[in-house]
């Protein structure tokens, strides 16, 4: 426990497990008020109970826009007005060119494209001058990895929107950057192909990182809350947490 983020509010998208839970927890034990989002009560209720009073936990899916109006109402009612909007919540598709279906494609993309760009627009309102917004990209937007055609342009077209969005909201004192993580093991792969495939993609990824591993929810949420807080020279950029793997 420290007292870095005493007095922060925070909305944290996809808050409920992975990255972001680790983001939120990083958080609240340095002082700051979160408002974690997510589809699965099941999920955001372990995860209020693992994050205790300073996280409330909203179920609401950012594909949907009256679900994003009504996180708005919720956040503004419960922390009034944000120092920090981490645009996290995402989805990963991974399938070859001739298996991807046109409901992979479109969930893909209203969840990681459209379901961002709205969770900017409907939260933008609260947010304070000073205030900083951080997107998840990944660097698979930059790589050719096969298999993540849909998925890789999707955060690509989130790393476009850190620099249009920084543009929209510098008048107002508002930083917005992109954090783009490799590979990290929070059992998204799992969720998204056979065991026997995750295990496979793991492996390569491990084979091919310059550090021969995967990187931490907690090295990825260390990195996001110094671009929200602490890079405050630092806007329409993107922060890569990979391992070296898009850099050497
Ligand atoms: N893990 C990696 O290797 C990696 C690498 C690069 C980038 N990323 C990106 O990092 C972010 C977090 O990934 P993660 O690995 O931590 O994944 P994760 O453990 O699967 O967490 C994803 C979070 O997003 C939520 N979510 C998914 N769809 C949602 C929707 N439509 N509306 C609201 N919440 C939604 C999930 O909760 P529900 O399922 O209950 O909705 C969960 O809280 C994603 O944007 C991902 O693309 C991950």
């Amino acid at each position: 426990m420290n007292d870095e983020y005493d007095g922060k509010n925070a909305v944290i998208t996809g808050g409920s497990s992975g990255i972001g839970l680790a983001t939120a927890k990083l958080l609240v034990d340095a002082g700051a008020r979160v408002v974690i989002t997510g589809r699965s009560r099941a999920t955001l209720d372990a995860a209020a109970k693992e994050l205790g009073d300073n996280a409330t936990a909203v179920m609401s899916d950012v594909s949907s826009l009256s679900d994003l109006d009504g996180l708005a109402a919720r956040v503004r009612d419960e922390l009034g007005t944000l120092d920090a909007l981490f645009v996290n919540a995402g989805v990963t598709t991974a399938a070859p060119l001739e298996s991807t279906t046109e409901e992979m494609f479109d969930t893909s993309f209203a969840v990681n494209v459209k379901g961002a760009f709205f969770t900017v627009q409907k939260l933008a309102p609260l947010l304070r001058t000073g205030a900083g917004v951080v997107l998840t990209t990944s660097a698979a937007n930059v790589m050719g990895l096969a298999g993540t055609s849909v998925y890789a342009a999707g955060k690509a077209a989130l790393r476009s929107m850190a620099r249009t969005l920084s543009g929209e909201l510098l008048p107002r004192g508002i930083r917005v950057n992109a954090i783009s993580p490799g590979p990290v093991d929070t059992g998204t792969l799992e969720r998204t192909m056979t065991e026997e495939a995750a295990e496979r993609f793991k492996a390569e990824r491990v084979a091919d990182n310059p550090m021969h591993r995967f990187g931490t929810p907690e090295e990825i949420a260390g990195a996001m809350a110094f671009l929200a807080f602490d890079a405050t020279y630092t806007t329409g950029s993107e922060f890569v947490v990979d391992g070296g793997s898009t850099q050497l």
